[in-house]
């Protein structure tokens, strides 16, 4: 397949992508309402404009996806947000927006739903 080809089959390889936040909805994060958290950040980020791809626009600077369990399920939901090394506990839907705005806008962690922050030599140089 060549990049063209790539491109046009999977329109994410180009998008100007600067965050990938994953709502966890393994079994237990599920049993903590991970489907509504999911179901927030999607409609909160297209109001904003941030959210990509189809819920949102194709301009849209963070994706959102699901993931599974990372560890978290005695204190889900679980939400990592990368390239940050950020991982949130026990969100729910009424902290969305204090992500969207304290987080993905203004580049600051929400202390109080965190329940990691990989240090800055922990994660890896960027690969170009
Ligand atoms: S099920 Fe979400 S962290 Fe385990």
């Amino acid at each position: 397949m060549d990049r063209a080809e790539l491109i046009d089959k999977a329109p994410v390889v180009v998008a100007p992508l600067k965050r990938h936040v994953f709502v966890c909805t393994g079994k237990s994060c599920s049993s903590f309402g991970s489907e509504a958290v999911l179901e927030t950040f999607w409609g909160v980020l297209a109001q904003k404009g941030l959210l990509y791809g189809k819920r949102g626009s194709w301009e849209g600077s963070v994706i959102v996806t699901t993931c599974g369990s990372v560890g978290l399920c005695q204190v889900g939901p679980a939400v990592l947000i990368y390239p940050d090394g950020v991982w949130y506990y026990g969100v729910q839907p009424q902290d969305v927006e204090e992500i969207a705005e304290k987080h993905l806008i203004g580049n600051k962690p929400v202390e109080r739903l965190l329940a990691r922050h990989l240090p800055e030599d922990q994660l890896l140089p960027a690969l170009h």
